[in-house]
């Protein structure tokens, strides 16, 4: 089934579309959206059924929660039975923006967007699209990533297109996402507060408002995966293989290419003079927040060409690239 994309415009989106869109969510449909992070497939977040829809379009396992998306802080206290002072300075600070906070949930969420847990994800997202649509749907909208579990997330709506094409109502085509990668995932059910999933809000940023959090990072072991199932599987993986390098790749490019595969090559930083035959060069910036809003579209193009194996030099291992890394070792399979 061909996919029904509309074109909005990101920064003034149209009303007559956004209406559109909301009474889909209002009806119990799916609608596609861009976010400042990644597209989300969104649903009525208050209604078992259209949220059931999201787990069988994606092929997502019910053990793995949602996150429930609102348009600001007031909508955000009714989802759950527990505001603590700290998701004040926090959602002050961070929201509307790529920041999500885990809370004791309400009743009045569904079970299954929780996966039957305790605990409601919530964030406000700052894309005008997302907003405008929250805005005129007036139900919170449960949005995990637009793509088939375990996949890369979508960055453009053509990627969403591949991928749920048939399976959702209306793709809201607002471009490219500036973030590029999945928002921060921050439980503040516990004390210290603890850093479920890395993202481009970064630790620091997070202590300088309220202190010491806990960062889960790589140490992640079978308590943690209970916290944040979605951490569990192979996750945010290109269909091609993928393999991480430290420093220059260009010997082991070299070599896969004498064996006669074909080889993309994510190049960090410098640009690349001879460009040997057989091997698709994606030239990406050494800045972190330009490299995290170009990583999953080059990993994508790289799967369309259908190649045998992605070469990735890996970025410095300093903070600003915590969720960087995150992400390219799950893609690894790591
Ligand atoms: O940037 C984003 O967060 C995007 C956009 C669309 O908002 N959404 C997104 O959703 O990345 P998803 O479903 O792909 O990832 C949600 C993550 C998963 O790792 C999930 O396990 C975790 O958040 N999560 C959701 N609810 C949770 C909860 N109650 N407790 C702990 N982790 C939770
Ligand atoms: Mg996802």
């Amino acid at each position: 089934m061909k996919a029904n994309v509309v074109v909005v415009n990101p920064e003034h989106p149209e009303m007559e579309i956004i209406q559109q869109a909301a009474e889909i969510v209002q009806t119990g449909g799916l609608v596609a959206f861009p976010t400042e992070t990644v597209y989300g497939l969104g649903a009525n977040a208050l209604e078992t059924e259209a949220v059931a829809k999201i787990f069988q379009a994606k092929g997502r396992p019910s053990h793995n929660p949602l996150i429930v998306h609102v348009p600001g802080v007031a909508f955000a206290k009714q989802l759950v039975c527990e505001w603590p002072k700290l998701a004040d300075r926090l959602a002050e600070q961070f929201w509307p923006g790529s920041l999500t906070l885990v809370l004791t949930k309400a009743k009045t969420v569904p079970a299954n967007v929780t996966a039957n847990g305790p605990t409601v994800a919530i964030r406000v997202p700052s894309h005008p699209v997302a907003l405008a649509l929250l805005r005129q749907a007036t139900v919170p909208i449960a949005a995990p990533s637009a793509n088939k579990s375990n996949r890369l997330s979508p960055t453009c709506a053509d990627h969403v297109a591949l991928d749920l094409g048939g399976e959702v109502d209306l793709i809201l085509d607002g471009g490219p996402c500036p973030g590029g990668l999945e928002s921060t995932v921050l439980d503040v059910t516990t004390y210290p507060p603890r850093l479920l999933r890395p993202g481009l809000v970064t630790p620091s940023q997070i202590e300088n408002l309220v202190g010491p959090i806990e960062v889960v990072g790589e140490r992640i072991d079978e308590t943690d995966t209970l916290r944040s199932p979605g951490m569990l599987d192979k996750h945010y993986a290109p269909r091609t293989p993928l393999e991480l390098v430290e420093g220059d790749a260009k010997e082991r490019v070299k070599e896969l290419n004498s064996r006669g595969l074909e080889v993309g090559w994510l190049r960090f930083g410098k640009k690349i003079q001879d460009r040997p035959s057989g091997v698709v060069i994606e030239q990406m910036s050494a800045e972190p927040k330009a490299y995290a809003a170009t990583l999953y579209a080059a990993l994508h193009r790289c799967d369309a060409e259908g190649l045998s194996i992605i070469v990735l030099e890996l970025p410095p291992r300093s903070e600003d690239w915590l969720a960087v890394h995150d992400r390219l070792r799950r893609a690894a399979g790591k």
